[in-house]
């Protein structure tokens, strides 16, 4: 395989001081549809996320619940594993940094960056705020009733040590050039300017030890310090990949292809990440993708406001496939967005079991009454009216073959855009909607039998390219649809599209593809 069929994406690896929500859900599924995307499009894909389990933030989670921090991070890690098994993540891994494997590449990574005259050791003195892992500047800081805050609102306290920094003010001019350079670097563009704005306005040197608690990856020479949490977290990226041994068999994945992130954390992913491996000699990532913030029916989610949004009670009620697929269509990826249950039972009902479920319960259920179930040969002649509609849902260029659609949804998930190859996916359902509802099949048994069968096949086909192309984001319910369609497995691909399914497959007797809520739109 030639490097530009192998594809790395990652999540970030989540804090383990609380059980996992709808964001740290939504961060995954995107990276989720992406791999099977990527997967099914001919690439050799390493998907990665996992677990943030050292710091002060964790410690304090641990200490609050009279655990000792080792075994609190094991019993909350597997909540997050768990919910990617629920949500039907594909990852390939999934990384704990309290992993010994961890500690080693933390530490060689710590060394090379040392060895090349990158860390000196000093003393720190500023604002830290626990919740966000993160130093402040005193231009940054506000006061409210007597409490000092971060811009996000995090509690700080002054904090006072020894500590080793990394030369990140040296790297200010090389990090604008390499922005320059790369311009697919950061997305979306308003994140794109918001950190060349930072980087612009004056980088200080980064502290990243701290020596005032002990839960954490001990700096190799100088077993007083912990190394700073965003340094141990952001090195996982190439743990995972067996760094430093470069010989090694996952090395090859290297440099990611995609880190998906919130926009909470850019600055970290988008400035630390690429000095520190630019300084170890490292090549850097391709890209970095901030999204937006979910907000629940219009309030910040929030611990205290006790509206934090659990996703698997969602996935019982109302299907995992149509919650992942909310999530994706609702709101421009990159774009903060607004959970509203009534906007998921309207996408649930109106689009996916009215609009597709319905549309292929009525196509299968007419090729079992009126083809005796049997899947009818690729119609030969077809009319105007049948061509127009392929032409229209993308499924036909001069040739008739799929791949138009095909190559469009691919362009728009290179850009992450997944609710627009959504929202195009199901312009074309809504075509063939259209198409059944003029040519009426269940009509034509009577007056013109040889043209239902066209119908009823060209519909088929129609069928197979959206239970296709929107396998990545609903997999269990579009793979319930293939098998319906009677696709076999060999013939699920995108580029298997364009032959035709030969005609007398046995079909089975369809079922519903979607449960509607009742009573609540
Ligand atoms: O930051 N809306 O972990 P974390 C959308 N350990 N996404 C949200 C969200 C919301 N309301 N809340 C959280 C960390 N997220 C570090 C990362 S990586 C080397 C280390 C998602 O548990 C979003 O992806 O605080 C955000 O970036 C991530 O959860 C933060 O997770
Ligand atoms: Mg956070």
């Amino acid at each position: 395989m030639t490097s530009e069929r192998r594809f790395y994406l990652t999540t970030p690896i989540y804090y383990v001081n609380d059980k996992p929500h709808i964001g740290h859900a939504y961060t995954s599924l995107a990276a989720d549809v992406l791999a099977r995307w990527k997967r099914m499009t001919g690439h050799e894909v390493f998907f990665l996320t996992g677990t943030d389990e050292h710091g002060q933030k964790v410690e304090k989670a641990a200490e609050a619940r009279g655990m000792d921090p080792q075994s609190f991070t094991d019993t909350v890690s597997h909540a997050f594993r768990d919910l990617a098994a629920r949500m039907n993540y594909s990852n390939d891994a999934f990384i704990r940094t309290t992993e010994e494997r961890h500690k080693a590449a933390c530490a060689a990574l710590w060394k090379t960056l040392e060895e090349k005259g990158e860390i000196y050791l000093g003393h720190y003195e500023g604002w830290y705020a626990v919740r966000d892992e993160a130093f402040y500047g005193p231009d940054e800081i506000t006061e409210k009733d007597g409490q000092k805050f971060a811009p996000t609102g995090a509690p700080v306290e002054w904090v006072r040590e020894p500590s080793y920094f990394f030369r990140l003010s040296n790297w200010q001019d090389r990090l604008l050039t390499f922005y320059e350079e790369n311009p697919d670097f950061i997305a979306p563009v308003s994140r794109r300017n918001e950190v060349i704005s930072f980087v612009r306005s004056g980088l200080s040197d980064l502290s990243i030890s701290r020596t005032s608690f002990k839960w954490g990856v001990k700096v190799p020479g100088d077993e007083a310090h912990v190394m700073y949490v965003w340094l141990d977290a952001l090195t996982n990226y190439i743990t995972a990949l067996g760094y430093p041994d470069e010989k090694a068999e996952s090395w090859k994945f290297w440099p990611a292809d995609i880190h998906f992130v919130g926009k909470d954390i850019v600055r970290f992913h988008a400035i630390f990440w690429p000095a520190f491996l630019m300084a170890a000699g490292l090549p850097t990532p391709k890209r970095v993708f901030a999204h937006g913030w979910w907000t629940n029916e219009g309030q910040k989610i929030s611990k205290s406001l006790g509206n934090v949004i659990d996703p698997l009670a969602l996935v019982e009620e109302f299907g995992l496939d149509a919650v992942r697929y909310f999530l994706l269509r609702e709101v421009p990826f990159g774009q903060d967005g607004d959970f509203q249950r009534k906007a998921l039972i309207g996408r649930l009902n109106g689009e996916l079991a009215d609009a597709l479920g319905n549309l292929a319960n009525r196509t299968l259920s007419l090729i079992q009454r009126n083809c005796g179930g049997l899947l009818p040969e690729p119609a030969a002649a077809q009319a105007e009216a049948d061509r127009g509609f392929l032409a229209a849902t993308g499924h036909g260029d001069a040739e008739g073959s799929p791949a138009w659609l095909a190559a469009k949804v691919d362009a728009l998930l290179n850009e992450q855009k997944f609710d627009a190859a959504l929202s195009l996916l199901f312009a074309s359902i809504r075509e063939a909607n259209g198409y059944i509802t003029r040519e009426q099949p269940w009509a034509l048994k009577k007056t013109d039998p040889e043209r239902m069968v066209v119908v009823l096949r060209t519909l088929h086909d129609a069928l197979r390219v959206f239970a296709t192309l929107l396998w990545p984001f609903m997999p269990e319910t579009m793979a319930k649809l293939l098998d319906q369609l009677g696709v076999p497995a060999e013939a699920r691909g995108v580029d298997a599209l364009a032959t035709p399914l030969p005609g007398g497959i046995a079909l089975p007797a369809p079922s519903p593809l979607f449960q509607k809520i009742q009573g609540e739109a």
